[in-house]
């Protein structure tokens, strides 16, 4: 990061990261009681920011939080965080806890609910990684039947993320009862023949903004998409596995728990779905 200022916002006002601080009794801190997205911006325009700021809103409901802001509230937020921050390309990640209270686990009876909003530097994946796709692992799904909340309490999703780190791997895939769910960070697609499938969006997966423009994108395009469950044995012989996610798009898998998929490169459908990903962000920006 060197020497440039990286500025935050934190319950009303911006500062440099350094200077943020919130008390030990924030009931994020305590209990992970809290939700957050991450929303990648492109030449400083922020991708898809209304379908994020909308899932914050289904993450809040979920947890019976009020939101403390209206719509255009956040936008404006995120898009003066935007404009402090020195890069083009950033990840802004924003977060609202249940505020600071004495530990109990039932909800306090009055707090004001905490919210951070931050921006670091987005790198879209290396050629290397888009060209010659990347090694995945996996696991079965032992995460909670949450999972379509974007949780702070991350720890089932930390632990499996790790399992790939060590083995040099981007991301670990799951199945529950013997089905596809998703990744430790991303969403997961396959591809059998010229016809891609994914797992249905319900409580055990998140529903990926990613995940919604690559399903626009097919349509729009005419490839075949089905929403589906998707057993074990239909992953492990799949022609294509992808991942995608706010801040990987969308990437081929090309190695799954050490074997090839499919020819072992990225395959037709990818390339394709790639190169429309590329095209619509370009388009979305030029629109502003
Ligand atoms: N994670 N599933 C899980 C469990 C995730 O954590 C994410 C994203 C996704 C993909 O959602 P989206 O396409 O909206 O990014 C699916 C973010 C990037 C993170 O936690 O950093």
């Amino acid at each position: 990061m060197g020497t440039q200022t990286q500025t935050v916002y934190l319950n009303g006002e911006f500062m440099p990261l350094e200077e943020a601080r919130i008390p030990v009794l924030d009931r994020g801190f305590i209990f992970g009681d809290g939700v957050y997205e991450v929303v990648p911006v492109y030449s400083r325009y922020p991708f898809r920011l209304e379908q994020h700021l909308r899932r914050l809103q289904n993450s809040l409901d979920a947890i019976r939080l009020a939101n403390p802001m209206t719509l255009a509230q956040w936008a404006r937020l995120a898009r003066r965080i935007i404009g402090l921050n020195p890069w083009k390309d950033q990840s802004v990640y924003l977060q609202v806890t249940r505020g600071v209270a004495r530990r109990d686990h039932a909800f306090p009876g009055k707090t004001v609910p905490t919210v951070f909003m931050m921006s670091n530097p987005l790198t879209p994946p290396a050629r290397k990684l888009i060209t010659g796709g990347v090694a995945c692992i996996t696991a079965t799904d032992n995460r909670w039947l949450r999972c379509d909340i974007k949780s702070t309490s991350l720890l089932g999703n930390v632990l499996m993320r790790q399992r790939s780190a060590e083995r040099g791997c981007l991301e670990t895939i799951m199945f529950r009862d013997g089905f596809l769910s998703e990744a430790s960070a991303s969403n997961v697609f396959v591809v059998h023949g010229k016809v891609i499938s994914a797992p249905p969006n319900n409580h055990l997966v998140l529903p990926g903004t990613t995940n919604d423009v690559v399903m626009e994108l097919a349509a729009k395009a005419r490839i075949p998409l089905k929403q589906r469950e998707i057993s074990e044995d239909e992953v492990r012989n799949a022609d294509e596995i992808w991942v995608t996610s706010a801040t990987k798009e969308v990437l081929a898998v090309t190695r799954l728990d050490g074997k090839p998929v499919g020819n072992g490169k990225p395959g037709p459908i990818y390339k394709r779905m790639y190169r429309l990903y590329q095209d619509y962000k370009r388009t979305v920006m030029r629109r502003g």
